[in-house]
């Protein structure tokens, strides 16, 4: 996600609006920009590809005076990382300077229109519509408060919008709809930011916009409205964090912000690419298809290539290729893979799946497999990384910076792609289609809100972890889907509590795991319910019957596991096939109390990088 600052200064904008830039750095970012309302009444922007020193160098080189402005740094999702898609974007009048985090879903339409009026675009974003937009309508009204009103009523997305109108130059008008924006309250002044870090240098008075807030900022004058024009009151929260908190959103630490953050990022990945009455997924990027028709009709077979947590996301997604798209599957460490005798060509859809997009093995594998002719569509996080420049196309996971080592939203948001993804090879090669295809995306549309109902259960869970955190070896046990989600649950605890923790498909254990049972010994099972809950409940009562102790994941209102389990971490009931996004939640948890209680470094867990370039 994107950083915004906006500021109704006494000092000169442009220093505070690069400050505050400077405060949201740490989320990542790959390029920045400023328009500031100057001493001529006229709009003066810079942006600048790359690192913020050279926006402050461009700055340096022709100062701005002005007390009005807003700034960015941008996280790119639609459109490459080139100067003109950084924003601010200017209108085609030259009198309006917007803003934008999010995903407008109708962009396209809009857009068609806004050219069909001959309006001119200097950028491959989707927020360049609403600027555009937004001039046209202040043509007939005398406000760009009101303009900026009409515009959203036509809007179908996700935005935090900042916007700045030279022929007000004291005024800023920002609007909210499932996109952070605070503002910041000071006599004589106003500021606002997608995040707290970035006001705490000019105040610790904020007001947290709600979604639907449309708020008009003025020299020490706050007011707000719904987006039917009638005022609403919100109230003035003073932070009390120092910056470091205010970093991780008042969370103790990066990866439990993410964790926190998976229900609102989970619903960006859908943003206009699921027909749920249609039973149609839309997959585009930059106006082109991310899986073209000839190669859905094509393929043969699916080779999914990852590492790490991505391996385990893949893990999954091959059940989703399988049961939609009616085709074999193989799952591949990148590392392997790319060593053996493999067999691929033009008849092969390979998927790497990548939160970082530079994964030096996986790099690897898909070039070779490029190489012998095979079509390559990625899932990957990073928009701009060299992933995306290697392949046929990629479907962006849109999870915003994942700074935490140890990956959460990253892997949810995996599951959700591949299951888009998955889901649209099935509906064109004609293996999904009519009840069966809507059901299963309607099933993917509530998933976010049953993974914030799980993030619920956090305090039960941090119970739970004070009980089990001096034990040194744990074994995490799943079936079907769910074996996956148990490997994941063991790779999060040994990466941040360094406690060894082995994950292994249930059935699996009368093989050789069940000789580490003993008195105590703690098992993980994933245990919801599903076509193989009764042969996992089976497994479990193997586990019992030596003494070990069972610590379920559970479907809320499961008598059976309850009875069962010694400890059940409960999440609510979710259909098979989406299961697993849910599932994973109560284990990164766990995982996360375990590690904070024995004292460890989460965020930077020693010997690991965030992304490993290196072979
Ligand atoms: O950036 P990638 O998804 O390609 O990274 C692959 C692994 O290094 C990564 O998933 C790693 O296992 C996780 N960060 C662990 O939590």
């Amino acid at each position: 996600m994107c950083g915004i600052v906006g500021c109704v200064s006494e000092i000169n904008a442009t220093r505070v609006l690069l400050r505050g830039l400077e405060r949201l750095e740490y989320r990542g970012y790959d390029s920045a920009g400023v328009a500031v309302i100057d001493g001529n009444g006229d709009l003066a922007l810079r942006r600048r590809v790359g690192k913020l020193i050279h926006l402050m160098d461009a700055v340096d080189r022709e100062p701005i005076q002005g007390n009005v402005g807003i700034g960015h740094t941008r996280w790119a999702t639609h459109g490459g990382v080139t100067e003109p898609n950084a924003h601010p974007h200017l209108s085609y009048d030259g009198n309006i300077a917007l803003i934008h985090n999010g995903i407008i879903e109708n962009y396209e339409v809009l857009k068609r229109d806004l050219v069909g009026r001959g309006r001119t675009f200097h950028s491959e974003t989707d927020t360049e519509t609403l600027v555009h937009r937004i001039a046209e309508h202040r043509e007939s009204c005398d406000s760009l408060y009101e303009a900026v009103r009409r515009t959203l009523a036509e809007v179908e997305g996700a935005y935090g919008i900042v916007v700045i109108d030279r022929r007000e130059p004291d005024t800023i008008v920002c609007a909210r709809e499932q996109s952070p924006l605070v503002v910041g309250v000071k006599e004589g002044e106003a500021y606002l930011a997608s995040d707290v870090p970035a006001l705490l240098d000019y105040t610790r008075d904020v007001i947290f916009l709600e979604d639907g807030d449309i708020a008009v900022l003025r020299p020490g004058e706050i007011s707000i409205t719904d987006h039917d024009g009638n005022a609403i009151e919100r109230s003035i929260t003073r932070i009390k964090w120092d910056l470091s908190q205010a970093e991780k959103g008042g969370y103790r630490h990066f990866m439990l912000k993410e964790t926190h953050e998976q229900p609102r990022v989970l619903g960006e990945i859908m943003l206009g690419r699921i027909d749920a009455a249609a039973g149609r997924v839309n997959l585009v990027e930059g106006g082109e298809p991310v899986l073209p028709e000839d190669v859905a009709s094509r393929v043969d077979r699916v080779v999914l290539i990852a590492c790490g947590t991505s391996w385990h996301a893949a893990l999954v997604g091959a059940f989703w290729f399988e049961s939609f798209a009616g085709l074999p599957v193989q799952v591949d460490y990148a590392s392997e893979f790319r060593y053996r005798t493999f067999h691929v060509d033009e008849r092969t859809l390979v998927v790497p799946v990548s939160q970082s997009g530079e994964t030096a093995d996986t790099l690897a594998a898909v070039k070779e497999a490029r190489r012998r002719g095979a079509p390559c569509v990625a899932i990957v996080n990073a928009v701009g990384s060299s992933m995306t420049r290697e392949v046929d196309g990629v479907l962006y996971t849109r999870a915003g910076p994942e700074i935490g080592v140890a990956s959460t939203k990253a892997f949810t948001t995996q599951l959700a792609g591949l299951y888009l993804l998955a889901h649209a090879l099935g509906t064109m090669r004609g293996t999904l289609g009519g009840d069966a295809a809507r059901a299963r995306l309607e099933e993917l549309a509530g998933v976010h809100d049953l993974v914030a109902r799980a993030l619920e259960q956090e305090s039960a869970i941090e119970s739970l972890a004070a009980t089990v955190q001096s034990r040194e070896d744990f074994l995490y046990l799943g079936r079907g889907l769910n074996y996956p989600v148990a490997l994941e649950g063991a790779l999060k605890l040994k990466e941040i509590s360094y406690i060894h923790a082995e994950g292994y498909p249930a059935g699996e254990m009368k093989h050789g795991p069940i000789a580490l049972i003993d008195d105590g010994f703690p098992v993980v099972c994933v245990a919801t319910p599903g076509a193989v809950y009764d042969k996992v409940f089976n497994n479990l009562e193997e586990v019992r019957a030596r003494k070990g102790r069972v610590i379920a994941v559970g479907a809320e209102g499961d008598d059976r596991i309850a009875g069962l389990a010694d400890d059940v971490m409960w999440v609510p009931g979710a259909a098979e096939a989406v299961a697993p996004i849910v599932n994973v939640v109560p284990l990164q948890l766990l995982a996360y109390h375990v590690a904070l209680i024995r004292g460890c470094d989460i965020d930077q867990p020693r010997n690991l990088a965030k992304s490993v370039t290196v072979e």
